[in-house]
């Protein structure tokens, strides 16, 4: 980190998270709390709550949860610095630039000027395109009826057909060519010296969340070789980390996103008043761009090419999304290619229709497999049913594998005690298929495998933070160390200092950790559900239960460790004792 601590904790303070969440979400205040519609998944109840009191927001559907920073970062897509930056702008705290290690402060200012580049350069473009050289390219994208409103919102332009005048033109804004090499905008050869990288094309300038400009695609006007010619990556433009149109879609307020494969799809469904429509850059869909639509959307449709290319890419966008937690949906654009030409020929509503009878994803991967066998053929049909059992298995959630065993065999006209039958016999030879680990940023899985007695210590922690008057009781009995995972233990120590001095600060806490899926983790920390107790006795039963929990886990956890790590013992010793003092103290929480 290149802020010192004080400085972050004062800017922190200095934004209240109600006021800075307001911005963005509409919310109501209920009991002690503000709740509103969670803007990190979709939903329609109320499940995502800002506490003034702990200057934490966290949402009880998806896990999203955390400070003020946190929310930044997450609702900006913006790094931790530059979060901290926008909001000591926004409370006018100045920042030390000195504390800025030396090569930090070079990386980001040389990102700034990468960006402003890219900026530059979609200008320049985008003024070509409207001036007498870039008519040709005006004309082609009117013929591809793009309305002139639609231009202007996706910023498009025009590159010239000399070979240099960008960088020309760049060279005398004062940009050094190195920055102009590393901004993928330029290259050297020998024989003609810098040389624009693209000429002669109409530019898609991409964007990232912000509006900002990352990159470039260039499409030739007719036909030519490569079609689309796009900006390398770069230090700001990361092709697995950003979606076409995404800068748009996230606000779009639908309950879908439509995945498309191109520039060209995505405009014209935007266009067509499809504002949730996302293409990947010239490059395959990846994980870090379906972890991107899950902050959005929890359905994705997809609308790639009906081609043989463009159902291999969906086949394996469906596995994608399906490894994040996304349900995928296909849609059919037959006759046509892709949705840039159905639309054009057969109009938004139909297009609406095809969304309303998209196919859910297994059937679509099942219909495609169908294609390679004979069914006609016992032998062959009784393969197809094999693989069907085989990959049914992949659903390890048993009331979702039932039904989609149910289903499968009404479709397929397979008895339903045969198709379960030959699922199980799957399954008994090489087990459920496990479900990949969600990734763990984003929204986290709910059902996610704990270490045990990890649901005590998160408990102990929210009610810590609850009832800070109960910490005298804690230390009696609990040390820092009884919280045994790494973060866990770091996040007591730092708990337990401030209840010591009296200044318990949780959200401060968790800007003490730089990295982002750990501020995640510990805000989890500070908010898992308790359950409501009526009485006092149920109360302090509860609470003495979960210290027990706590310290019997940790006794266990260290007894294991013994003979590897040397401070174990000790650890076992106090924590046999505390154990025994425990089974037998009453607690009060008076
Ligand atoms: N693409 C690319 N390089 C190519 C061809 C395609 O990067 N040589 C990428 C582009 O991002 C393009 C997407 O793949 O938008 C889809 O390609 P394709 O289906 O061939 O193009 P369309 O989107 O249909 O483009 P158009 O309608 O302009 O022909
Ligand atoms: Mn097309």
């Amino acid at each position: 980190m290149y802020y010192p601590e004080e400085v972050i904790e004062e800017i922190r303070q200095k934004n209240d998270i109600v006021d800075v969440i307001s911005g963005y979400v509409r919310m109501q205040k209920k009991g002690a709390s503000y709740f509103g519609l969670c803007p990190f998944h979709n939903e329609k109840t109320s499940s995502f709550s800002v506490s003034p009191h702990k200057q934490m927001y966290y949402c009880f559907g998806c896990g999203a949860g955390g400070n003020v920073f946190t929310f930044i970062m997450n609702y900006e897509n913006f790094t931790f610095a530059e979060a901290v930056k926008m909001l000591a702008d926004r409370a006018g705290v100045p920042l030390p630039e000195l504390e800025y290690n030396e090569e930090t402060k070079k990386k980001e200012s040389r990102r700034a000027t990468l960006l402003e580049i890219n900026k530059e350069a979609a200008k320049y473009f985008f003024y070509q395109l409207r001036s007498k050289h870039g008519q040709t390219g005006y004309e082609y994208l009117r013929k591809r009826q793009l309305s002139e409103e639609t231009m202007k919102g996706f910023g498009l332009g025009y590159s010239n057909k000399t070979s240099n005048d960008l960088y020309l033109y760049l060279k005398k804004k004062g940009y050094d060519d190195e920055l102009l090499k590393a901004a993928g905008l330029v290259s050297y050869s020998e024989k003609i010296g810098m040389c624009d990288k693209f000429w002669n094309r109409v530019m898609f300038p991409i964007q990232d969340i912000n509006h900002r400009v990352i990159g470039f695609g260039g499409r030739v006007m007719g036909d030519g070789e490569p079609k689309y010619l796009n900006s390398p990556e770069t230090e700001v433009f990361d092709k697995s980390r950003n979606l076409y149109g995404l800068n748009f879609a996230r606000t779009s307020r639908k309950n879908n996103m439509i995945l498309c494969e191109g520039y060209m799809d995505v405009i014209a469904m935007h266009q067509a008043g499809f504002n949730q429509a996302v293409a990947s850059l010239g490059t395959a869909f990846t994980s870090g761009q379906a972890n991107l639509l899950r902050r959005y959307t929890e359905q994705v449709l997809l609308s790639y090419d009906s081609d043989g290319a463009g159902t291999k890419a969906a086949l394996r966008a469906i596995g994608i999304l399906r490894e994040v937690g996304l349900t995928g949906k296909v849609i059919n654009l037959e006759p046509y290619k892709d949705p840039d030409e159905f639309i054009k020929n057969l109009g938004k509503e139909a297009f609406e229709k095809r969304m309303e009878e998209a196919e859910n994803s297994f059937f679509f991967e099942l219909r495609i497999l169908q294609r390679e066998f004979n069914l006609a053929d016992p032998e062959g049909k009784t393969r197809f049913h094999n693989e069907i059992a085989r990959k049914l298995c992949n659903f390890t959630e048993e009331v979702e594998r039932e039904n989609y065993i149910e289903a499968v065999a009404e479709k397929y006209h397979i008895g339903f005690e045969n198709l379960r039958k030959l699922v199980s016999s799957y399954a008994a030879k090489t087990g459920l298929v496990k479900e990949t680990a969600r990734p763990k940023s984003g929204i986290q899985s709910r059902e996610k495998k704990e270490e045990p007695g990890s649901r005590a210590r998160k408990v102990l922690f929210t009610w810590l933070i609850e009832e800070p008057k109960a910490y005298p009781i804690v230390k009696k009995y609990i040390v820092a160390s009884d919280f045994i995972q790494e973060l866990y233990v770091k996040v007591a120590e730092k708990l337990f200092a401030q209840l010591e001095e009296g200044a318990m600060n949780p959200a401060g806490i968790i800007s003490m950790f730089s990295d982002e899926k750990e501020q995640r983790e510990v805000a989890d920390l500070f908010n898992t559900k308790l359950e409501a107790l009526e009485t006092k006795q149920d109360r302090e039963k509860a609470f003495r239960d979960i210290i027990i929990r706590v310290k019997e886990c940790s006794y266990q956890y260290y007894t294991e460790r013994m003979g590897r790590d040397v401070t174990a013992l000790d650890k076992v010793l106090a924590g046999k004792r505390a154990l025994e003092e425990l089974k037998k103290a009453h607690i009060s929480l008076e």
